[in-house]
């Protein structure tokens, strides 16, 4: 009978009248307590153990008493929640060893538990609650505890000292808490502690020396602190340590050169700290599963038998400066969940390193000096959902076997020198969501297959040697937030469809050959935040649909040909001068252009347009004039006056004339023949518009559509007014023919002659067509734009200059007669007014001049002649010829032909010659020492 203290005795709460028989049995016979039996001497023990845990409930908050609800009564070993007793002690009596109420949802301190009582306590497990406050010093109290788990609460301040009294301790959890300070030193007293975690709190300072102590220690976890200075030597001394995690720390210097070689480690995390050095040479890795040393600066070779257990999970080293090759045990190390070994220096031919990993997840070799092929195992990797091997230096192309890794979600590969297409089969992926495959060497086309990729949300492909149209199908990718094609070879118009990527946060088409107009749609793009459309051949203005993309902050639509006001928004109000140069005309904000003096210039020009929206357009909606019977515009033209001036009311009488010709049905017909302008009718892009080719009336006619955006009305008309007046004025055997043309809020376009032969540039850009494209069909060719220009130019009622010319505008037929189209910049030049006027042209055709002057006259056209002359001649744009040209004393022109074709006859290299000459008078600097195109024209049908 030694363990009630009296004064304890006092302090019971006494209500039963029994209890108080007991009392003064004790008090009377404190000198003989044999006369109280074994049992009553129990109950008062356990007595005294129920009122200290009763005084800690109630302290507690309503919720956690609610929990404790069972706690009633004066003997806790009879059926209280959380309490287990045992009766085994050398008297034989009932005592509480142990205290489980982990993730009970308690609240409130330990400051109540009175551990005095509790001296019998083998195990405590308060783990997963909410208690807080400190822990009290008095916690050393308990003194039989072997197992004590406060982890996972909100117990701040100092780790007590007293915790040094705790010596029979083998486990002791503290982690997940907020507790500061360093590790007391005393805790080293605890010799026999196997278990150790104090990971996720607020510790500094250094391990102490006291740890010495621990020769039975099996697990060390201290991440999560801010513990430093260097990794004690004496662990390695810790024969059965299995577990050490000292991640997220500021542990400095090497790793202890003989750690787990006594022991074999399971786990060794040591990630996040400075650490400085190479990895210990004979760590004993028979039991390795998780190796995770990253982002420290660790240096050499990982160990080569790092795998030797075949239970490894994770190989975790990236950020560090680890060299040689990747370890040889990897290939066959089938356990392999996690690889990240990304950011070192490792070096190598991994094509052949890996293997097939049935439960690899992750595998990251990025930023290394990796060298070979994407290895077709990859492929055969069941649940691999990410790929990334991206600035390396690997070659070859990408196997199609990855399209079987279908669980794949991210995939980067870029920075690499790879070749080839994309496989197909990529298609195949349908959980991927990145796909990064930029910074390589790949061509050919995008397969259309990548539309189906419904799942992704970043691509890019940009800085490879991509050809081709930007594939429509993208559009139906429609979780993407990130499409990079830039700094490719695609051509073509931006399709239509990307408007349909209503998440995309980031487009770059830079860098590409793009032409055509923006298409108004793309305003639907509302959460676009940047958007690069810069280095391209885009043309037309910006459609004021724009504003409605109301994420946009970033804009570059530089190095085009774009024109008119830039949209009222703050990407492009606040966009520097760099991200719109280099363009057509742009005004407004940066441009340095008002778009007042612009507009101005616009008004009189548009006399003409306005009367045909004011009276035509409310009128009738549509008007279609098809000259199904172009008799009778010549019958019209001929009638009229040949020196007198077109006036507006002429031309206004004209649609009406001919209006009365089924009007309605043809335009109909002409919108379904091109389903409602679907892009898959598109055959091109001219000046002013996209081409689509329609077939109706067992006939085929190029459609040449305007988009009319509501801002852009006025300036595409007035390209549109342009044309129709000049070519229903013209009837030349080399200008296209203009059959009719529709005027309507939605659909403005225009209808042409179909030409089969396509544009001249792209005679000459296709090995197999220029090859055909013999000597003296070139010669034709260029006698056919040199007589429609001089017909232009001298045989019309005014001058017409069209102010564009270049190979993409003069179209051939089958038979390769020239026809030249797009006059959608020309005007009729009014003979007394100044030709001061707005930049038009194409770069590489457009004569000096009008790069500082501005002032338009035939002489422009003369230059662009030259210009094309010589593309025919040398099968490509003259580029730097021209400014060496001028003269050419010191080269042979033979050396200036078009090598894909065998040389000129006699006869016909004479002819070549003499168009050489007359080219290069027709690219003089001076625009008055040009030939006219009459003396061209006549020049060269000697
Ligand atoms: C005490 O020991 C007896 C007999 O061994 C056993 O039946 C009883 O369950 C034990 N009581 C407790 C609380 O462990
Ligand atoms: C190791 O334990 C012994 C016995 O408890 C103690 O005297 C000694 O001070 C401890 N060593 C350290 C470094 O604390
Ligand atoms: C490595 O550790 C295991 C398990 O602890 C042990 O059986 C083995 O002998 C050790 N190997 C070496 C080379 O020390
Ligand atoms: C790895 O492969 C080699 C040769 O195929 C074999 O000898 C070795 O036992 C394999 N190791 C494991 C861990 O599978
Ligand atoms: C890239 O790999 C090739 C071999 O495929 C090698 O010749 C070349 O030196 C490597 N380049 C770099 C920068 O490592």
């Amino acid at each position: 009978m030694k363990s009630i203290p009296l004064h304890q005795l006092f302090l019971l709460p006494i209500m039963r009248s029994s209890m108080f028989l007991t009392i003064a049995l004790v008090l009377t016979s404190f000198s003989n307590l044999s006369l109280a039996t074994a049992e009553e001497v129990s109950n008062l023990r356990i007595t005294n153990e129920a009122s200290s845990l009763l005084k800690w409930k109630s302290s507690l908050d309503k919720q956690s008493q609610s929990f404790l609800s069972s706690w009633v009564g004066s003997n806790p070993c009879y059926d209280w929640i959380g309490i287990g007793c045992s009766n085994t002690t050398t008297d034989g009596e009932n005592v509480v060893t142990s205290i489980r109420l982990s993730n009970s949802s308690l609240r409130g301190t330990l400051g109540d538990l009175d551990s005095l009582s509790l001296r019998n306590l083998e195990s405590l497990d308060l783990s997963l609650n909410s208690l807080s406050g400190i822990i009290p010093q008095r916690i050393g109290n308990l003194n039989s505890v072997k197992f004590l788990n406060l982890s996972c609460n909100q117990l701040t301040g100092l780790i007590p000292s007293s915790i040094g009294n705790l010596t029979n301790l083998h486990y002791l959890y503290l982690d997940n808490n907020t507790l500061s300070g360093s590790i007391p030193s005393e805790l080293g007293r605890a010799r026999d502690l196997i278990d150790l975690t104090l990971s996720k709190n607020l510790l500094n300072g250094t391990i102490p020396f006291s740890f010495i102590n621990f020769s039975r220690i099996e697990r060390i976890e201290i991440n999560d602190n801010n513990i430093s200075g260097s990794i004690p030597e004496y662990f390695a001394n810790y024969t059965h340590l299995e577990r050490l995690n000292l991640g997220k720390n500021n542990f400095s210097g090497v790793i202890p050169s003989e750690l787990g070689k006594r022991s074999a480690l399971v786990h060794l995390k040591l990630f996040m700290n400075n650490l400085i050095g190479p990895i210990p040479r004979d760590m004993n890795l028979t039991k390795m599963e998780v190796f995770a040393v990253s982002r420290n600066m660790l240096s050499g070779q990982l160990p080569h038998n790092i795998c030797v257990s075949g239970r490894l999970t994770q190989l975790c080293a990236c950020y560090n400066r680890f060299s040689g090759s990747v370890p040889k045990s990897v290939k066959n190390c089938s356990s392999l969940v996690r690889v990240r070994l990304q950011n070192n220096q490792l070096t190598g031919n991994i094509s052949d390193d890996f293997g097939i990993y049935q439960e690899l997840d992750y595998i990251n070799l990025s930023y290394n000096k990796l060298y070979g092929e994407v290895s077709s195992n990859w492929g055969f990797c069941p649940k691999l959902t990410s790929l990334q091997i991206s600035n390396n230096n690997l070659s070859g192309k990408l196997p199609i076997e990855l399209g079987r890794a279908t669980g794949l979600g991210e995939l980067y590969l870029s920075s690499n020198h790879l070749v080839g297409k994309i496989p197909k089969s990529l298609e195949r992926l349908s959980s991927l969501m990145k796909l990064y495959l930029d910074d390589n060497s790949l061509s050919g086309t995008i397969p259309s297959e990548l539309g189906s990729l419904d799942n992704l949300e970043v691509l890019n492909l940009a800085k490879n040697s991509f050809t081709g149209l930007i594939q429509e199908k993208l559009g139906e990718c429609l979780k993407l937030r990130s499409l990079n094609l830039s700094g490719n070879r695609f051509e073509g118009v931006i399709p239509v469809h990307l408007s349909k990527l209503d998440k995309l946060e980031f487009l770059d088409l830079s860098e590409n050959s793009l032409i055509g107009y923006l298409p108004p749609q793309l305003g639907g793009l509302k959460a676009l935040e940047t958007m690069n459309l810069s280095h391209n051949s885009l043309i037309g203005s910006i459609p004021a649909t724009f504003i409605q993309m109301l994420s946009l902050t970033t804009v570059d639509i530089s190095f085009n040909q774009l024109e008119g006001p830039l949209p009222s928004m703050r990407a492009f109000e606040e966009a520097p001068m760099e991200a719109l140069r280099n363009n057509k005309l742009l005004c407004g904000y940066n441009t340095g252009l008002d778009c007042r003096v612009e507009r101005r210039n616009q008004d009189n020009e548009n006399k003409f347009l306005k009367v045909m929206l004011t009276i035509v357009v409310p009128s009738l909606g549509c008007m279609l004039l098809l000259v199904v019977i172009i008799s009778s515009i010549f019958f019209y033209l001929h009638k009229r006056n040949p020196n007198g001036t077109s006036r507006p009311q002429e031309i206004e009488a004209k649609p009406f004339t001919i209006w009365s010709y089924d009007g309605k049905m043809v335009y109909e017909n002409i919108i379904n023949a091109i389903d409602d302008f679907d892009p898959k009718h598109i055959v091109g892009v001219g000046g002013f518009g996209t081409v689509y080719k329609a077939e109706l009336l067992s006939e085929v006619f190029a459609v040449k559509k305007f988009h009319a955006s509501e801002d852009d009305k006025m300036h595409n008309f007035k390209s549109f007014e342009a044309e129709i007046r000049t070519l229903t004025e013209i009837r030349h055997q080399n200008i296209v023919k203009l059959y009719g043309f529709c005027l309507h809020p939605r659909h403005s376009f225009l209808v042409y002659e179909f030409l089969v032969g396509g544009s001249l540039r792209m005679v000459l850009n296709d090995m197999k067509r220029a090859v055909e494209f013999d000597w003296e069909k070139r010669l034709m060719v260029v006698n056919g734009v040199a007589n429609a220009l001089s017909y232009m130019h001298h045989d019309c009622s005014q001058p017409i200059i069209h102010r564009d010319l270049s190979s993409n505008n003069v179209l051939l037929d089958s038979d390769w007669v020239a026809h030249v189209s797009d006059f959608g910049t020309a005007r009729v030049l009014d003979q007394d007014s100044s030709n001061w006027t707005s930049f038009a042209g194409t770069v590489g055709y457009v004569a000096p001049e009008l790069a500082y002057t501005m002032e338009v006259s035939e002489k422009c056209d003369v230059y662009s002649f030259g210009v094309l002359a010589l593309e025919v001649i040398m099968g490509k744009h003259p580029g730097d010829f021209l400014t060496v040209s001028p003269d050419m004393k010191g080269t042979s022109f033979i050396e200036i032909l078009d090598q894909r074709l065998p040389s000129p006859s006699e006869q016909l290299a004479k002819q070549l010659e003499l168009l050489v000459e007359v080219a290069l008078s027709c690219l003089q600097k001076n625009p008055h020492s040009r030939p006219s195109m009459r003396e061209v024209s006549l020049g060269l049908s000697v």
